[in-house]
């Protein structure tokens, strides 16, 4: 039985005082054992601070980045062994934002993969489609191809660290949430894909998040479906009362 997990991707918002003052409201509404599990990603600059703080109620820290590289002359980069070493558990790989915005290819994802494994961080890979890919009709080709060259030299052992989290580009801080059917249809895709790739039993073992738009409000939709793990979160995570409504929506 997979657990559900919700995670709260932050992207560039929140200073030092607003992320401590996130912990400190969810400690105020009780934030205790929920059924599912959660993850906060914050920028680099607050996860040490917060990774001491989401320790007193069990949230674990992740990064939302990191560098292919163990070290050396990368101005402005971060390795995998830096973030574990300011308490981070977890990294978020292959975001749409990254992919588009700064211009990451299925290639060098497929290499921050191995690094963050190397660094012993669990790693939330993120795939999904453009609008016209999706008007198109070529989602699950897109996305497979995605898979197969990001886990292209991952292991089954290696698959015990790795989430996947399907946020169509279209969906994401749009408001047009996908219909939890749609999204459905494109996980089971996922999970058929990873156990043709690896064995029936990673593809029953590896949590399938989905992400864009979700809500306190929609989230029981999404968490009703069978290959539906949880929600990797953006806008709805930044106010702790938003995203402990969408953990209670799956408890
Ligand atoms: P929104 O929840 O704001 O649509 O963002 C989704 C996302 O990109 C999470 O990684």
């Amino acid at each position: 039985m997979r657990r559900q997990l919700i995670c709260a991707n932050w992207k560039m918002n929140h200073s030092l005082q607003d992320g401590m003052d996130f912990f400190l409201k969810l400690e105020s509404i009780d934030y205790n054992n929920p059924q599912s599990d959660a993850v906060v990603f914050p920028a680099f600059p607050l996860i040490q601070p917060l990774s001491t703080i989401g320790a007193k109620i069990g949230i674990p820290i992740g990064g939302q980045n990191l560098n292919e590289n163990e070290s050396g002359a990368y101005t402005g980069e971060v390795s995998a062994s830096m973030l574990a070493s300011c308490g981070a558990s977890w990294v978020i790989i292959g975001h749409s934002e990254r992919r588009d915005i700064f211009g990451e290819s299925n290639e060098l994802i497929a290499k921050k993969i191995i690094a963050a494994l190397s660094g012993n961080l669990n790693v939330i890979l993120c795939v999904g489609e453009h609008l016209e890919t999706r008007e198109d009709g070529k989602t699950t080709e897109f996305v497979q191809n995605q898979l197969a060259i990001n886990l292209d030299s991952i292991s089954p052992d290696d698959m015990e660290k790795i989430t996947i989290a399907y946020e169509p580009i279209w969906a994401i801080g749009t408001g047009l949430a996908s219909k939890p059917e749609d999204a459905e249809e494109i996980m089971s895709f996922i999970r058929n894909w990873l156990e043709e790739k690896f064995n029936t039993d990673i593809a029953d073992k590896t949590r399938i998040l989905y992400g864009g738009s979700v809500k306190p409000d929609n989230m029981s939709g999404y968490a009703a479906m069978k290959n539906i793990d949880g929600a990797l979160v953006g806008g709805a995570s930044l106010d702790a009362e938003s995203f402990w409504g969408i953990i209670k929506a799956v408890s």
